[in-house]
């Protein structure tokens, strides 16, 4: 159980993380731009969840993969992201777009992990979404 928001980088299983988007990586359909991304992520009571890109004729409806990711967290009942995986088929990482980044903050907050590669340490969402909107705002301004 990881609690308190206070996890240890070390203590995040990387290469499962890493291994599992590279897997969810295959069930990506890509027809359009051919990059095929994968998503991994450890929740706070160790699930690991998955997601890939889902494309449309319609570009604009195309779904990342950590949009998938999140809908995948919904159907294992939910929970707080704690550590994420994004690969391409090359299994290097990729940076989460903007709107996924938002989308990662919702349910993982500003200390959600996110891979970097075995070569540099995990990055807080907060470095790659500074001062986010999120539900403490809309619970607190409305
Ligand atoms: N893509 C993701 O799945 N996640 C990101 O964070 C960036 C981009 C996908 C969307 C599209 O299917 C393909 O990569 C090329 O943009």
């Amino acid at each position: 159980m990881y609690c308190d928001g206070v996890i240890d980088p070390r203590d995040i299983p990387w290469g499962t993380l890493r291994a599992r988007a590279l897997v969810a990586s295959t069930h990506a359909y890509a027809p359009y731009s051919r990059v095929h991304v994968g998503a991994a992520a450890l929740t706070d009571d160790g699930t690991v969840i998955e997601g890939a890109n889902i494309e449309n004729a319609s570009y604009g409806l195309t779904l990342c993969a950590e949009c998938s990711l999140v809908s995948d967290l919904a159907r294992v009942g939910g929970g707080t992201l704690v550590a994420v995986a994004i690969v391409a088929a090359d299994g290097a990482p990729l940076s989460p777009c903007g709107r996924c980044r938002q989308l990662l903050f919702e349910h993982g907050g500003a200390g959600l992990l996110v891979d970097d590669g075995p070569e540099r340490p995990a990055r807080p969402l907060a470095t790659l979404l500074p001062d986010a909107f999120g539900p403490d705002d809309v619970a607190t301004r409305s």
